[in-house]
C-alpha cells in the first residue's frame, strides 16, 4: 500500500456510502484531487468539509476528471450513464463499483469507453479493502495501473475474469456484514452471560481484530489456528460442537450463494 502516489484527478459520481470509504481512504494516505457530485448538496458540503472533496456538476466530474468512479446504486446506473454520454468521456478511464452490472452492459451503453468494474468493500475507509477489479476491452496497460493504483492506496487488488465477480461479491463485498453479524451476536451472547456492554464490546471487538491479524501474519491457515486454541475436550471445543452440529458450514455456503445468487439475479434484471 505505501508508496503508491495517485497523480490523477479523480471525480466520483454518486457519494454515498462507498464513495465516502473510499474518499475516505485515499485522502488519508495522501491529497489527490478528488471531485464529486451527488443529488443532495448537503452530503457533498459534509464531504467537503471532512475531506477537502470539492462538490461539482456531474458535467464538471467528467470533465475536469481523469478517472471517474461511478458509485451510485445499480438502480441508477442506466440514468447516469445516460448522463455521461452526451459529455466528452474519451480518453478518461470510467471505474464502476455497481453490484451486477457487467461490462457488456456498461459497453453498450457508453460505446467505446474504457471501463474496469470493481467490487470493493467499505473497509476501504481504513486503509484494509480488498477490491477484485475486472478489466474491459478498452482499457490500456497505464490505465489498468491507474486503477489499480487507487485501490492498492486503500487495501488489496485483486484482478479476476469476470465471470468471478459473483463470487467475490458474495465473500468480500458482502462478507463484512457477515463479520458484522457475527460480532453482533457475540456482543449480545456475552451480555447474556454476565458482561456489561462495555466489556463484552472491548472483549468481542478485540478478539475479532486479534484473530484478524492471526490469520493475516501468524502464517498459519485459518483450520490450524482454530485447532490450536482447541484442547479436545475443553471449552472452545463445547462451543465448537454447537457450530458443527446446528450445520454452520451449510449455513454459511448457503448465505454466500445465496448473495452470488442475488447478484446473478441483479446481473438478469439489468441487462434488460
Ligand atoms: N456499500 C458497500 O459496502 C458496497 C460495496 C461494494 C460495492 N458497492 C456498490 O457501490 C454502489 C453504491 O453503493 P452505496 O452503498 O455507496 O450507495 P448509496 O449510499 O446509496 O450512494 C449512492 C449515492 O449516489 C447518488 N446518486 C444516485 N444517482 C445519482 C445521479 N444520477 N447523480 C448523482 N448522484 C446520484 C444517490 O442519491 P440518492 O440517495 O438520491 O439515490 C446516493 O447519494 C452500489 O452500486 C453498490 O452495489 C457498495
Amino acid at each position: 500500500m505505501g508508496g503508491i502516489i495517485v497523480k490523477e484527478k479523480i471525480g466520483f459520481v454518486g457519494a454515498g456510502n462507498l464513495a465516502e470509504a473510499i474518499i475516505k481512504g485515499l485522502t488519508n494516505s495522501q491529497s489527490p484531487e478528488i471531485r464529486m457530485t451527488d443529488r443532495f448538496q448537503d452530503r457533498l458540503l459534509k464531504l467537503q468539509q471532512i475531506y477537502g472533496a470539492i462538490p461539482a456538476t456531474l458535467e464538471q466530474v467528467v470533465l475536469e476528471s481523469d478517472i471517474i468512479i461511478i458509485a451510485v446504486k445499480p438502480k441508477d446506473m442506466v440514468d447516469v450513464m445516460g448522463e455521461i454520454k452526451k459529455l466528452a468521456f474519451a480518453g478518461k478511464l470510467l471505474i464502476s463499483v455497481a453490484a451486477g452490472i457487467s461490462l457488456g452492459i456498461i459497453e453498450k451503453h457508453l460505446p467505446g469507453a474504457a471501463v474496469v468494474r470493481i467490487m470493493p468493500n467499505t473497509a476501504c475507509a481504513v486503509l484494509e479493502s480488498v477490491t477484485g477489479m475486472v478489466k474491459g476491452s478498452q482499457v490500456s496497460e497505464e490505465q489498468a495501473k491507474s486503477a489499480a493504483g487507487i485501490f492498492a492506496t486503500v487495501g488489496k487488488v485483486l484482478w479476476l475474469e469476470e465471470h468471478k465477480m459473483n463470487a467475490l461479491t458474495a465473500i468480500s463485498g458482502s462478507g463484512p456484514a457477515y463479520y458484522y453479524l457475527f460480532t453482533e451476536l457475540l456482543l449480545k451472547a456475552g451480555i447474556e452471560l454476565g458482561l456489561s456492554e462495555e466489556e463484552a464490546e472491548i472483549l468481542v471487538c478485540q478478539t475479532l481484530i486479534g484473530a484478524g491479524h492471526m490469520v493475516a501474519q501468524s502464517g498459519k491457515t485459518p483450520g490450524r489456528l482454530r485447532e490450536e486454541v482447541t484442547s479436545p475436550n475443553g471449552t472452545t471445543f463445547a462451543a465448537l460442537q454447537v457450530f458443527t452440529q446446528a450445520g454452520l458450514g451449510e449455513i454459511i455456503f448457503k448465505a454466500a450463494e445465496a448473495a452470488a445468487r442475488r447478484g446473478e439475479e441483479m446481473a438478469k434484471e439489468y441487462a434488460g
